[in-house]
């Protein structure tokens, strides 16, 4: 097949706004190369028609190459769309029937960036790790119940589960990573309280290292990881963890390089049978939606990842190349408007 078929799912808030500059830069880096089918998801459609993914359109979005997706989630005091409707039932839907098990988010200080963390920590050093978050077992399959619901008595379980089968796919990615990257890789987990799956994550991690001598490993505890990304993230390269830690280890891992209005992502189904699907870590943002002030360099970066995972990495080098030559140029306290940002980028890939 010649071309690619993308599926652009904007979103609620500021998805729709930064999702359009992202595409701009994709038209501008591989002009007639995507054809692209926008679907109506989020908040919006939920309340006008109850809908949040249909299976219709979950059918339709299999059969596409890719899917740039920007951001959903109604107003936090919005009442009327209850917390849990869209997580469950459009992002982790995709990722889930998508086997999107490489949840992989790069964490990079670019030059020209401030991080809210002191010179003596990042000054004069190269931050620039992967996270490989697993994205189909843990604690988001939503495994667990309620009884004696809404009584005092109450009592609420949410189980992780952790197959040999889905820990050791996205470990066997993670070094692949490493190998290819610094050749550093970090288990992160809590196997000191966390014992079944612990046990489960060490083995695996311990079996994989062995096919690769040239790989450094190194196990942290979450918590104790927490410090090292607040103290000395430059000790990075690879970071390999499940689904809830990696959820967590991503925020403070985008805040510590310039926030999140930078920090991209890829949910991936490295095998090719689904489509993978690309976005930013950053929410819907309603309290800045539609003023044209969102930052879309996430989602810039994000379509260099589909880019990339898509095989041009050619065209992949040129985004991120651009982006980076757009924030050498930023000055602190400029307020350039998302298109503008998004103009500027796409002119000069
Ligand atoms: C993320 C988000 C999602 C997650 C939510 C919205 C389901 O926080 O992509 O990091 O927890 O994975
Ligand atoms: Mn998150």
């Amino acid at each position: 097949k010649q071309g690619k078929d993308l599926a652009v799912i904007g979103g609620d808030g500021i998805g729709p706004e930064v999702v359009a500059e992202g595409l701009k830069v994709l038209q501008a880096v591989a002009p007639d190369t995507f054809s692209l089918t926008e679907y109506d998801l989020g908040a919006e459609r939920w309340k006008r028609t109850g809908e949040v993914l249909p299976d219709s359109v979950l059918d339709e979005l299999s059969g596409a190459d890719g899917i740039l997706f920007g951001a959903v989630g109604a107003a936090p005091g919005d009442k009327s769309m209850p917390s849990g409707i869209l997580e469950r039932g459009l992002i982790l839907k995709i990722r889930f029937a998508f086997d999107h098990y490489v949840n992989l988010r790069p964490s990079r200080l670019f030059p020209g960036i401030a991080s809210p963390l002191s010179d003596a920590v990042v000054g004069g050093k190269e931050i620039d790790f992967v996270v490989v978050r697993e994205g189909t077992e843990g604690l988001y399959v939503g495994n667990g119940g309620v009884v004696r619901a809404d009584t005092p008595a109450e009592i609420a379980t949410e189980v992780s589960v952790n197959t040999a089968y889905g820990v050791e796919r996205v470990v066997r990615d993670a070094f692949a990573r490493a190998a290819r990257r610094r050749g550093k890789i970090t288990l992160v987990h809590k196997h000191n309280v966390l014992v079944n799956a612990g046990r489960l994550w060490n083995r695996v991690f311990e079996s994989v290292a062995a096919e690769y001598p040239d790989v450094t490993t190194d196990y942290l505890h979450v918590d104790a990881a927490m410090i090292f990304l607040a103290t000395d993230p430059a000790r990075f390269d690879v970071i390999v963890t499940d689904n809830l830690f990696g959820d967590i280890v991503t925020d403070l891992a985008g805040a510590v390089t310039g926030g999140i209005g930078l920090a991209a992502s890829g949910n991936i189904n490295p095998s090719g049978a689904y489509p993978s699907m690309f976005e930013p870590v950053h929410g819907s943002a309603p309290d800045i939606a539609g003023k044209g002030v969102a930052d879309p360099t996430a989602t810039i970066l994000s379509v260099g990842l589909l880019l990339d995972h898509l095989g041009m990495a050619e065209q992949a080098a040129r985004v991120e190349k651009a982006v980076l030559a757009d924030i050498s140029r930023r000055t602190p306290g400029e307020s350039r408007s998302t298109s503008a940002i998004g103009d500027a980028i796409a002119s000069a890939v």
